[in-house]
Formats: structure tokens, sequence, C-alpha cells
């Protein structure tokens, strides 16, 4: 098989539904063995066999990652199966809540640090020595919003910016190990966490997220999974500590432009990716993603 990650060994997290699950079949079409992460009430093992029945490679990997112990494992079990590792994807995370911040429940900031800011961490230390061995490298979800800031979801916005800030530093450290590290920041893209009925924004606010963004319109989790394609494969050799932004124009954006873009140009491009789990992510509080941090 011919493609741009060919021999390549990438571990996803988060990646049984939403944008990881398209980053897992854009990398698996393009000739990646992949590890597909994530919670068990997560569709993981769906998409691991969606991959193996076109012909590609793939394991699935059930743990909660924002332990050390699981962190750990997930890695060997890579490199049990696949001889080693090149590619590190940090896609796992959540979103409950919206809220002013007077408003904003407890539960969801902890919540969020657990498993937007601790798998990163925990993984990420967990799979350098490997990384370091390849010259491999990392690609962690960022947000616009971790970039600018956002009412209602500052706090969310926030773990993103540890996130992204983390990153850069990284790059920085890992360099001279030959290893890039760098950021996706998604606008509002077309999984559960962005429509009132899956997620958690009312409909004022899901209609003035997608009206904020210049194209007018979500994003896929293919278009993305684009852009995790490009920084994971070695075309982009010469990028490190960058974070690029796949959002529409919201980042530079101040007003609601995506109220004037007429509806013809508002269409999706044409997916060639089958994502029977775009909406099948972690938009709320849930237990198995609950447990204690070790
Ligand atoms: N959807 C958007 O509009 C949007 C915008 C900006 C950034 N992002 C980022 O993109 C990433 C994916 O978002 P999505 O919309 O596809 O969401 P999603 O809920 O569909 O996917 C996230 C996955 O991560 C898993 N996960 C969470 N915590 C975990 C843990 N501790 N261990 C193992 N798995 C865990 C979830 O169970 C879920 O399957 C997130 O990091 C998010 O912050 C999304």
């Amino acid at each position: 098989m011919a493609g741009r990650l060919l021999n390549k060994v990438a571990i996803v997290t988060g990646g049984g539904s939403g944008i990881g699950e398209a980053i897992c079949k854009r990398f698996a079409r393009e000739g990646a063995a992949v590890v597909v992460v994530g919670l068990n009430s997560d569709p993981v093992r769906d998409v691991v066999e969606e991959i193996l029945a076109s012909g590609g490679r793939a394991i699935g990997y059930l743990g909660d990652i924002s332990r050390q112990d699981t962190a750990k494992s997930c890695v060997k079990a890579a490199v049990d199966e696949f001889g080693w590792l090149d590619i590190l994807i940090n896609n796992a995370g959540v979103f409950p809540a919206t809220a002013e911040l007077d408003k904003y429940p407890v539960d969801a900031l902890e919540y969020m640090i657990k498993n937007n800011i601790y798998p990163v961490f925990m993984r990420t230390r967990s799979a350098l020595p490997a990384l370091q061995k390849s010259k491999g490298t990392i690609v962690s979800a960022g947000f616009e919003a971790g970039h600018m800031g956002s009412l209602m979801i500052t706090p969310y916005g926030a773990t993103k910016a540890w996130v992204m800030t983390f990153s850069k530093g990284l790059a920085v450290e890992q360099a001279k190990h030959g290893v890039r590290v760098n950021c996706v920041g998604p606008g509002p893209i077309d999984t559960a966490w962005t429509h009132k009925e899956t997620g958690p924004m009312n409909a004022k606010m899901e209609k003035n997220t997608v009206d904020g963004v210049p194209l007018g319109r979500r994003g896929t989790p293919e278009e993305v999974a684009n852009v995790y394609l490009f920084l994971a494969s070695d075309e982009a050799s010469y990028v490190t500590g960058a974070t690029y932004f796949v959002d529409g124009g919201v980042t530079i954006s101040t007003s609601l432009p995506g109220e004037d873009v007429p509806s013809h140009l508002k269409q999706q491009p044409p997916q060639h990716l089958k994502l029977a789990h775009r909406k099948a992510g972690n938009a709320k509080v849930r237990e198995d993603a609950t447990a204690s941090m070790s």
C-alpha cells in the first residue's frame, strides 16, 4: 500500500468517535498502523474493525489514559504489536458544560483537568522514549478559544491553552532528540459537541458559534484529520512548535460574519471517510471518565 504514512505506527487517543475516528481512518488509509485508544464506552472496537475491513492495520486499546499506568501500557501495546512508535496524537478530550463563570460547575472543571490535561501529560511522558528512538512526532488537540478565549466556555478554553503552551515548550525541549511537537486548533467541528441535541450548548450558543465562523459552517472531522495528517507526516519535517488552526477563520473574526454566507457556500465539501461514530463522543460528565487520577 502506498501512502503518506507508509510504515508509520501511530497512537490516536480518543480514536473511537468524532475527530479521532476520522484521524484513525485517514491515517490507516495512508498506510499507518493505528492504535485506536478510548474508554470502555467508546466505539473503539467498531473503528478497529472498520479499518481492518478496509485493508488497514489497527488494534484497539481501552482504558482511561489520564492514568500513568494506562498511558504506559498503551505505548507498550503499540510497540509489542507493531515494533515501534512514530506518531502520538493526543486527541482525547471532554467538553461537559457551558456557563458564565459564576455558574460554571466545579465538577466540570475537575473533569476537564483530568481528561484534557492529564492524558496529554501522561501519554506524552510515556511515549517520549519510543518517539526519541524513532525520531517521531506528537500532534495534540488545541482549540481556537485556547488562543483567544471565548465566553461561556472560559474554563474549557483554558485547558486547551495549557495543551498549546505545553506543546511549544516541549517542541523546544525535544528538538535535540529529533522529536517534532505541534498542535491542531479546531474551530466548531461537526461532532456531538457543537449540536444542542448532543452537546452542552443551548440553541442561541449553537447559532452564534456557527455564525461566528467566516466560512459560515462547522468544519468536518475529515477536514481536521487532513491537517493532523500533514503535521504527522514527513512533509512537515521543518514544522515544530506550531499551532495550525482549522477553524474556518474564527480566530481572526470579531463579529458574526457567517450570517451573511449564502447557503450554497455553507455546504460541506465531499467527504471520503465513512464516519459512523462522528456524534458518539463525550459531551457530558461520564462515569467511566471520572475515575481518580493516579
Ligand atoms: N468538536 C469540536 O468542535 C472541537 C473544537 C476544538 C477542539 N476540539 C478537540 O478535539 C478533540 C476531539 O473532540 P471531538 O469533538 O471529536 O469529541 P469526542 O467526544 O467525539 O471525542 C473525544 C474522545 O476522547 C475520549 N476520552 C476522553 N477522555 C478520555 C480518557 N481519559 N481516556 C480515554 N479516552 C478519553 C472520549 O471518550 C471520546 O471518545 C478534543 O480534544 C477537543 O477538545 C474539538
